[in-house]
């Protein structure tokens, strides 16, 4: 596998910025490059619902040569443009305000530009939406996003795996994230359906 292009990960101000960090810890493991952007409003989210700043993890992260930082403001980062190659872009979490935006085919700052030329290269684009209810506009622009090719992934907890904590709802969001970017081929054991969890072996 190719895993030497970089994966764009875009970060929003919607619930659940755990799902990212996450996601890029597990893309560094698997010594998968990536360059990162985050939103102003993600800034703000991050410091409410985790115990690391933000500014310390990207210095973690910073200390691996497989990962860059740009900030958001940033339109000449090499991600704003169609010729600069990546396997494409993740948006996690990914806020209704930040979907409506790319819906419309917005690109006022980095993450939604990244994430337009992405979807115009044609790349992979993963789309990790955090909102609950969906209103009727949220859900035509989630759609839309699909028919125009991304994949939409709710951070729903896989009920099926009899999972007990946010943690493990994480870690199983952040592994099918590594399998529709081809990083791994699939799921581990622990995370795929079992017929006999059921009873019907
Ligand atoms: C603590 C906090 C939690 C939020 N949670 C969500 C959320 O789960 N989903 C969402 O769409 N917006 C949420 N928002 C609102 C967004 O941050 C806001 O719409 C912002 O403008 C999004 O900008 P961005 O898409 O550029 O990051 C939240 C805001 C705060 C302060």
């Amino acid at each position: 596998m190719d895993n030497k292009k970089p994966v764009v990960v875009g970060i929003t101000g919607a619930s659940g910025v755990v799902l990212a960090k996450s996601t890029i810890d597990r893309f560094l493991e698997l010594d998968v490059p990536v360059i990162l952007t985050a939103s102003s409003a993600s800034r703000i989210v991050w410091e409410k619902e985790m115990e690391t700043s933000f500014g310390e993890e990207l210095e973690k992260w910073s200390s691996s040569q497989n990962f860059k930082f740009h900030q958001i403001g940033e339109l000449t980062a090499p991600i704003a443009s169609g010729t600069f190659p990546t396997r494409g872009m993740v948006i996690i979490p990914a806020s209704m305000s930040t979907v409506g935006a790319l819906a419309q085919g917005l690109s006022d700052n980095l993450l939604r530009r990244a994430a337009d030329v992405s979807f115009k290269e044609k790349r992979t684009v993963v789309v990790v939406p955090r909102e609950t209810p969906l209103h009727a506009v949220h859900l035509r622009n989630l759609s839309d996003l699909a028919f125009m090719g991304a994949t939409i992934l709710p951070p729903n907890p896989a009920f099926y795996l009899f999972q007990k904590s946010v943690n493990d709802v994480v870690d199983f969001i952040v592994e099918r994230v590594m399998v529709l970017f081809g990083v791994v081929s699939e799921l581990p054991e622990g995370m795929q359906y079992k017929k006999d969890l059921f009873g019907d072996k």
